[in-house]
Order: C-alpha cells, then sequence, then structure tokens
C-alpha cells in the first residue's frame, strides 16, 4: 500500500490529526511495529497502555512522538523510565516507532482500578469547566480543535487523566521543560482544580 492511500485511509480515522503525516509510508509502520514490541510492555501492543502512568501513543503525531524520543535520549525531557529506553534507539528507530504509533486507532482514556484499569468516565462538570478554561485560555489556537494535535503540537483527546494532570503540573512547577517555554507559560496560569477540570475535558474528546 503506498502513502496517498494510507493517508487517504486514516485521514478518515482521524480528521486533521494525520493530515500532515503524508509522509508515512507502510515500510515504516511494519518496521516500527516490529521495533514497538519492546515497548508494548508498558504502552501497549498498539500503543493503547492499561497503566495510566504510560501515556497513549496511538494516533499521536509522528512529529510530536519523534521529538519526545529524541528528547528522552539528549535528557532534555526527565523520565527514568523513557531515559534508558531512548537512549537505545537511534533516529531511524525513532522516526519508525513514532509512524506505528500515529497510524494506530486510540481506544479511550482509562482510570487505575487497583493493579489493573477501567475506561474513565468523565465527570459532566468537570467536563464543562474544563471546556470553558479552554476555551479562556485558547488551547485549541495550538492543539486544534477537539485537541486533535498537528506537528510538534501533540493530540491530547482522549488521553489518560492521570498522565494529563501529572504533564500540567510538571510544566507548571517547571520539572518538564522541553517545550520550549509555549506549555509552560500557559500551565503557570492553571490552578490545580483548571487541571483537574481540563483532564477530564480531554478524557471526554
Ligand atoms: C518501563 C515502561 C516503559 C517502556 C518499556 C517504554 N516506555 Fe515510553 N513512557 C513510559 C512512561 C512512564 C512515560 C511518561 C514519562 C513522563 O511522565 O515523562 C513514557 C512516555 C513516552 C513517550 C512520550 C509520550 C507523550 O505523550 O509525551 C513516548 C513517545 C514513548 N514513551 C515512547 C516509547 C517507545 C517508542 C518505547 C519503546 C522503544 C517506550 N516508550 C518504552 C514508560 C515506558
Ligand atoms: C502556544 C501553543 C500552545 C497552547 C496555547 C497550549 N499548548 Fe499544550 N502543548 C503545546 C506544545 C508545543 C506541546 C508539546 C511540548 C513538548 O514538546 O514538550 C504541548 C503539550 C501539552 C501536553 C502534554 C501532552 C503529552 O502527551 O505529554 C498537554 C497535556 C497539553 N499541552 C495541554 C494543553 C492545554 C490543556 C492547554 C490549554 C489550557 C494547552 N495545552 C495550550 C502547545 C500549546
Amino acid at each position: 500500500m503506498r502513502v496517498a492511500v494510507l493517508a487517504a485511509l486514516f485521514v478518515s480515522f482521524f480528521p486533521g490529526g494525520l493530515a500532515s503525516q503524508v509522509d508515512i509510508s507502510s515500510q515504516q509502520i511494519e518496521a516500527g511495529k516490529k521495533k514497538a514490541e519492546y515497548c508494548a510492555g508498558c504502552h501497549g501492543a498498539d500503543g493503547n497502555s492499561e497503566q495510566t502512568d504510560y501515556p497513549i501513543l496511538a494516533g499521536q503525531t509522528t512529529r510530536y512522538n519523534y521529538l519526545q524520543l529524541k528528547d528522552y535520549k539528549s535528557g532534555r525531557r526527565k523520565d527514568e523510565m523513557m531515559n534508558p529506553v531512548a537512549a537505545q534507539l537511534e533516529k531511524q528507530d525513532m522516526v519508525e516507532l513514532a509512524a506505528y504509533y500515529a497510524v494506530q486507532r486510540p481506544k479511550g482514556p482509562r482510570i487505575q482500578s487497583g493493579e489493573s484499569s477501567v475506561p474513565f468516565r468523565p465527570d459532566p462538570a468537570r467536563v464543562i469547566a474544563g471546556r470553558s478554561k479552554s476555551a479562556e485560555v485558547l488551547c485549541t489556537m495550538c492543539h486544534l480543535g477537539e485537541f486533535s494535535g498537528q506537528n510538534e503540537v501533540p493530540r491530547v483527546a482522549g488521553q489518560h487523566p492521570a498522565y494529563v494532570i501529572k504533564q500540567l503540573k510538571e510544566f507548571k512547577n517547571g520539572t518538564r521543560t522541553n517545550d520550549a517555554g509555549t506549555m509552560s507559560s500557559v500551565a503557570k496560569t492553571l490552578s490545580d482544580e483548571d487541571i483537574v477540570n481540563l483532564a477530564h475535558y480531554l478524557a471526554s474528546l
């Protein structure tokens, strides 16, 4: 299957989200699939993680996932699990892994229930509050409508709330600094309550 066919196929699954990813080839996706077996223990075979500390990678933009792997490798983004994993990857591995995850279908946010997890049900009042905060801060100016993401701006729709909350707090308190200032300046304006509301809203998309 060639690029144009794939692009048409996946754009219909993810309107907007993958439009910029026409450069993904089926060879890259196949190669990425094999390499992703190593990541499956944490992120799930198709990038839909069961444990909510581990982000959903399915449907993420290739550019964003590639840049994050590069940042974990260089140490610009710090995480005790991901730094040693990324240290073993070469540029081509990162490109192929990102291509594979970009075309997987995201299956929705989850919440921990003891050792395992169950589908997350957003609280309707928090969804409304989160949506109005998002409109006020103009999040979708960068993340696009419904948070579908574009290029280096990640898709955050349907991400696990526990992971979203951790990232927004880390941007806010300066633990995560690989964003060239874009998200940290946004996150500084958010209260802890706003962050929880936004996580519910994002999970509802
Ligand atoms: C031992 C568990 C573990 C393994 C194995 C693992 N990851 Fe991760 N990964 C994590 C955790 C935890 C995070 C979130 C860390 C943080 O909060 O910064 C993460 C984050 C990521 C991110 C950033 C996603 C985002 O939304 O910002 C990418 C991309 C990623 N992993 C790709 C991979 C790939 C590709 C592999 C295999 C080569 C892999 N991971 C293997 C645990 C793991
Ligand atoms: C000026 C552009 C911009 C605005 C406005 C913006 N973001 Fe972001 N956001 C980014 C970029 C760029 C990244 C990726 C940063 C990086 O590479 O580490 C990001 C990352 C994130 C992440 C981390 C995703 C992950 O997988 O780790 C979350 C969550 C997020 N944004 C939520 C929001 C919310 C909620 C708002 C509004 C309150 C918002 N963003 C507003 C540009 C923006």
